[in-house]
């Protein structure tokens, strides 16, 4: 089966084109394309992803890079034989434009179109080996398994009990983690996205075993439930910068390893204590935010201390991809007519 992947949720125009072999429980399946065309440089001045410029950018983008990946690929209109597209969540400008271009060729290729939920592609990049144009088995998960889908927008642990049987049993009451990066950067005076930045100066400071001056909350840590809250670190970092008359690098540095051990922390505590009630199987982390070493480490950390198997994404399946996409549509199969396919923005899981 011929799979053309799209992903329009957020700043990415991701395409992609895979080959899948379905037998019995086994999937295997090769990349015969991959495109991911950020827009970061377009949204930095804004500070963050500006909505409307993401569509234009999306609807400019989407049938060049179409007919770039069937070059690329070797692979003809034809021979495609469906068209997996993420529904949600995400902005839905950005999310309307990969449906209708979807829709448009499910139209003229008389082929069927399958709405992809964002997250569930997270969850599934996790079981990507590599990206290949050989056919590689996707690795077999152990239900139930308990994933934590960290990104831009999202903050939530799921109990996954089986593919497309998810339940949250945690997420952020306010911002998302990968937002509290972005936020803090910006209070740093940091591009955006702000995790990379955090991260390296984060590293930085562990490197040159810069004094650590400083003491930021754990927020959530005592509360007895599996939700997380990272406005009020956000606002810590503001008042440990009001405080400081001339802000260096050394102080950026030292705020940055503050901060990202305060996340971490707390995502850890979390994840133990929802294994602590869960008993799973296995831990599957994704998201933009799981391209962050340091708490790429502290999860591997945790598995080995609970001897559970952990799936991570590898580092170019962290951020927004369209074969996170498409590979869901190989396990989740949901058809939707070409009438009732609609973007949702809050698409929940479950
Ligand atoms: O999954 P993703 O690409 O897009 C959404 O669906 O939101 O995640 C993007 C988020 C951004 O907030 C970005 O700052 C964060 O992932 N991120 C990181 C790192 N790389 C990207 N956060 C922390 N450390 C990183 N190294
Ligand atoms: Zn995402």
């Amino acid at each position: 089966m011929i799979t053309l992947g799209i992903e329009t949720s957020c700043d990415e125009t991701a395409l992609c084109i895979l080959e899948t072999r379905v037998e019995n429980e086994k999937i295997e399946f090769r990349v015969l394309g991959n495109i991911v065309h950020s827009q970061i440089d377009l949204h930095k001045e804004f500070g963050g992803v500006f909505p409307n410029l993401a569509k234009r950018e999306h609807i400019k983008n989407l049938p060049i890079l179409y007919k770039k990946i069937l070059t690329d690929s070797g692979v003809t209109e034809n021979q495609v034989e469906r068209i997996a597209v993420t529904q949600g969540p995400g902005l839905e400008p950005a999310l309307w434009t990969g449906i209708t271009f979807g829709q448009e060729l499910s139209k003229k290729l008389d082929i069927s179109i399958i709405p992809i939920n964002h997250m569930e592609g997270h969850i599934v990049a996790s079981l990507v080996s590599k990206i290949s144009n050989e056919f590689q088995e996707l690795k077999s998960l152990e239900f139930p398994s308990l994933a934590l889908l960290i990104s831009g927008g999202h903050t939530e642990i799921v109990r996954v009990e089986g593919f497309g049987k998810y339940e949250i049993v945690g997420s952020t009451l306010d911002d998302a983690v990968g937002e509290a990066f972005d936020k803090v950067a910006r209070m740093l005076g940091l591009p955006y996205p702000g995790g990379p930045q955090i991260s390296k100066f984060a590293e930085q400071a562990r490197n040159e075993k810069l004094m650590n001056s400083l003491s930021l909350p754990r927020p959530m840590l005592k509360s007895k439930d599996l939700n997380f809250s990272f406005s009020g670190l956000k606002t810590a970092v503001l008042y440990t910068l009001k405080k400081i008359e001339k802000v260096t690098d050394d102080h950026k540095k030292d705020i940055s390893r503050e901060f990202e051990d305060a996340t971490t922390e707390v995502l850890i505590a979390k994840m133990k204590s929802a294994i602590d009630e869960f008993q799973p199987k296995s831990l599957i982390i994704g998201g933009g935010v799981i391209a962050n070493k340091h708490i790429r480490e502290a999860f591997q950390k945790l598995a080995v201390e609970y001897s559970l198997n952990l799936f991570l994404p590898i580092q170019q399946l962290t951020g927004d991809n369209a074969i996170m996409i498409a590979l869901a549509s190989s396990i989740s199969q949901k058809l939707s007519s070409l009438e009732s396919l609609k973007a949702l923005g809050n698409l929940k899981l479950g």
